[in-house]
């Protein structure tokens, strides 16, 4: 059987499943990947200028709609949890009728902070005076309510963030002036997330972890199996997936990357069958999720990895989690998806974030001109090509 190695895709419309599957098995018979034209050179001050930070994180990152939280995590009405992205205090809730609420968690009178952990409530009482606001925001209660008798309560709910949910996601952005536009910000990306049915996945977990290394180069090292012999060596990662091949689309400033594993050339004598549409059997599928977020699919569920700055340049939060494709309905398939979340906690954790503080300090340290990436590494180009054209950083 002959297979044409084909192109790198630019485009959008890149059928799914079986085309997928089909690219994935072409380019590991050849040995070989999808590619940019050429390398990149990325200056050091890309990822540690403190005043690029700044600009990043007002500019980009705080108007840029960000999928803050799995729908799974707050899936009844009345579930809430605070979560602190950027340094903000979240409440995250689910009112009654069900609709997604992201509320900056400070109190109108003077600023504690009414709700804190997760669970399910209507109301959050403030624990400096007990004004108490109710899951949409709205107050509703102040002890002794004479002194502030001539105050509109109407207008001193709780701030609300533009969001909106889609795609088992509660999206919002972090500047409560900003335009949020999700259609915009999505774009063809839209139809992408949608094939998977996020909504319907069942949250299992979270960790944190804190890291040396710029937020921008951490999430690189979710965009290239370049690394995968090396670093992950000794784990299921680098022993199943074929090192340094990648099946690339790019979705305006998202992306995909198919990592084949190794038993996808096993299809190589075979007529296609049903197997070949299910990717997830074959390859295992990561998005970058502009700006900030990554989706890493098997065909048992999902890895959720939320990256960002964490004060300065070459500093950042990383919360991992994992959500079930199909939801647990025995304590044995809990345990299970326990098993699986600790194993690919341990590989972000002892693999990669073993490594990455090195190049936060290359970074820091380093007196060379610019960094190079390499024509394989196709989606750490996109992603330093996206935000340096967002931050007006010049690439050569
Ligand atoms: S600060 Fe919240 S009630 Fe006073
Ligand atoms: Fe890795």
């Amino acid at each position: 059987m002959t297979i044409d190695v084909p192109a790198p895709a630019d485009t959008s419309n890149t059928p799914f499943g079986r085309d997928l599957t089909r690219r994935g098995l072409a380019l590991a018979l050849a040995n070989t990947t999808d590619m940019a034209p050429t390398t990149l050179r990325v200056p050091l001050h890309y990822y540690r200028d403190e005043k690029l930070a700044e600009i990043e994180e007002t500019q980009v990152l705080r108007r840029t709609p960000l999928p803050l939280l799995a729908s799974a995590q707050i899936p009844q009405p009345d579930d809430y949890t605070v979560r602190t992205v950027l340094d903000d205090s979240l409440l995250i809730t689910r009112d009654p009728d069900g609709v997604a609420h992201v509320l900056l968690n400070y109190c109108r009178h003077r600023g504690a902070m009414p709700a804190c952990g997760s669970g399910n409530a209507r109301r959050f009482t403030c624990p400096y005076h007990a004004w108490v606001y109710d899951n949409t925001g709205r107050l509703r209660g102040i002890p002794g309510k004479a002194g502030f008798d001539d105050l509109d309560r109407s207008t001193h709910g709780l701030v609300e963030l533009p969001s909106e949910e889609r795609h088992g996601f509660i999206w919002a952005v972090l500047d409560a002036d900003a335009p949020f536009d999700l259609d915009t910000h999505l774009g063809s990306f839209d139809a992408e997330l949608a094939r998977w049915n996020y909504q319907d996945f069942q949250y299992h977990e979270e960790r944190f972890l804190e890291s040396t290394v710029s937020w921008k180069g951490a999430l690189e090292a979710f965009a290239e199996g370049y690394h995968f012999p090396f670093v992950h060596g000794n784990s299921v990662i680098g022993q199943n997936t074929i090192a340094n091949t990648h099946v690339y689309d790019e979705y305006g400033p998202h992306h995909r990357i198919g990592f084949p594993f190794n038993w996808i050339t096993d299809l190589a004598d075979g007529e296609p069958d049903e197997s070949w549409d299910d990717p997830g059997q074959y390859m295992g599928v990561i998005y970058w999720v502009y700006p900030n977020l990554i989706l890493a699919n098997s065909p048992v569920g999902v890895e959720v990895i939320d990256i960002l700055p964490a004060g300065a340049a070459t500093k950042c939060t990383v919360r991992h989690s994992w959500m079930a494709r199909f939801p647990a309905t025995t304590g044995e398939q809990t345990e299970l998806y326990d098993g699986i979340f600790a194993q690919v906690h341990a590989a972000v954790r002892d693999e990669d974030f073993a490594m990455l503080p090195q190049c936060g300090e290359g970074v820091r340290r380093g007196q060379h001109d610019h960094m190079v990436i390499g024509r394989n590494e196709i989606g750490v180009q996109h992603m330093i090509r996206v935000m340096a054209e967002r931050l007006g950083v010049a690439l050569r």
